[in-house]
């Protein structure tokens, strides 16, 4: 992921497993540490509320002590508001070893006004290309909302609000890897990313407008095994252990339910705005193979022009002229 900090691996500790459980972690500092930019991280209200900010010295992140194998995430965030262009707003996860695992969401900020992208992307055994691209059907940067991540041993789920807005099927049938064997770090990062972010790279930073503040809250949520020694089988076993004694590792939570698939279609069609499944030209004219069966029972197929522009270059209209379906507000199914 450009512009994201890799963990050191020297904080890798070596103890045991041990389970956070969703009372034990209102704290920051229970489960997380500032990663850099420690003069432009804040903490309100006790230390439920972090502020990461963004200026033209430097980002912030924070980020969870211990790598998980498995559970169910949750954070609430505000994004920046007013001018937001230029930068990136993250909340993802990520493996350390060679490889690597990564599963992202990425807000790409906008001008005042202008609708944010939420970006969700997998990488799998070190490959990502897996970019999809929606509006939300809320201003992210006018309240906190909630965005999740379930990972078993069945699927990957992006949540938004509770709602499913991608899934990540295990398809190693299709000689796809999946995300089974390496414990991923939490991170909340706030970057600059005017080189690609806002209308393909078009709408820089505007400077005058800094300190650039997202707030991060609801840090105690997740419900997950974390690993303390990634090097150790042992642990990793437990991980599994725990897995399949889980609420996140069992029925219903390894396949969609029709609701979950319902929001999903409703994803694909009225707030997709980019999809790595139909942009064939990158992969040499052939569909992804997971593509199928991570988006249930919706046509693939793409008009020529439509839909397989990275860039998604703006033609002068705004977000309703150009999505004249899209309307805040009317996520329901
Ligand atoms: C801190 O808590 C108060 C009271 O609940 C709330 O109104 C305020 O928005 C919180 N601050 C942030 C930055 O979330
Ligand atoms: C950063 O912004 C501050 C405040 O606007 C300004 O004084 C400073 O010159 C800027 N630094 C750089 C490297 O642009
Ligand atoms: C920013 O706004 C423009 C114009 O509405 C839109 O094309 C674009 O998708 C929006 N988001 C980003 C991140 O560029
Ligand atoms: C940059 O931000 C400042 C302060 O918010 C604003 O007055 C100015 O119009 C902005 N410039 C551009 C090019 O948007």
């Amino acid at each position: 992921m450009l512009g994201t900090i890799k963990l050191p691996t020297s904080l890798l500790r070596l103890i045991a497993v041990f389970f956070t459980g969703a009372a034990l972690t209102t704290i920051f500092s229970d489960t997380y540490y500032v990663l850099y930019g420690q003069t432009n991280v804040k903490f309100l209200n006790n230390s439920k509320v972090v502020q990461l900010a963004l200026t033209n010295s430097t980002g912030s992140g924070f980020a969870s002590k211990v790598p998980y194998l498995f559970g169910q995430f949750s954070m609430k965030v505000k994004l920046v508001a007013g001018d937001s262009a230029g930068t990136v707003t993250s909340y993802y996860m990520a493996s350390t070893t060679k490889n690597w695992c990564e599963l992202d969401f990425e807000f790409l900020g906008n001008s005042t006004g202008q609708p944010y992208i939420l970006q969700t992307n997998v990488f799998a055994e070190g490959v990502g290309n897996r970019e999809q691209r929606i509006y939300l059907w809320f201003d992210p940067s006018a309240d906190y909302h909630e965005y999740g991540i379930l990972w078993n041993q069945a699927l990957i789920m992006f949540l938004v609000d509770g709602k499913v807005i991608r899934v990540f099927h295990r398809a190693t049938d299709l000689k796809v890897p999946y995300l089974d064997y390496q414990p991923m770090y939490i991170y909340s990062t706030i970057w600059n990313g005017e080189t690609w972010a806002t209308q393909g790279g078009r709408v820089k930073t505007n400077w005058t407008a800094q300190p650039f503040v997202a707030s991060y809250t609801g840090l105690g949520k997740n419900n997950a095994c974390g690993v303390k020694d990634s090097s150790s089988t042992r642990d990793l076993h437990a991980c599994y252990a725990m897995l399949y004694q889980s609420s996140y590792g069992q029925p219903p939570n390894l396949a969609l339910s029709q609701t979950q698939i319902s929001q999903l279609k409703l994803v694909h069609d009225k707030y997709l705005i980019y999809d790595y499944c139909t942009d064939l030209n990158r992969f040499g004219g052939v569909q992804p193979p997971e593509c199928g069966r991570n988006w249930p029972s919706v046509s693939l197929i793409v008009e020529p022009g439509q839909r397989n522009d990275i860039e998604f270059r703006s033609h002068g209209l705004s977000m309703f002229e150009r999505s004249p379906h899209l309307t805040r507000d009317s996520f329901t199914v």
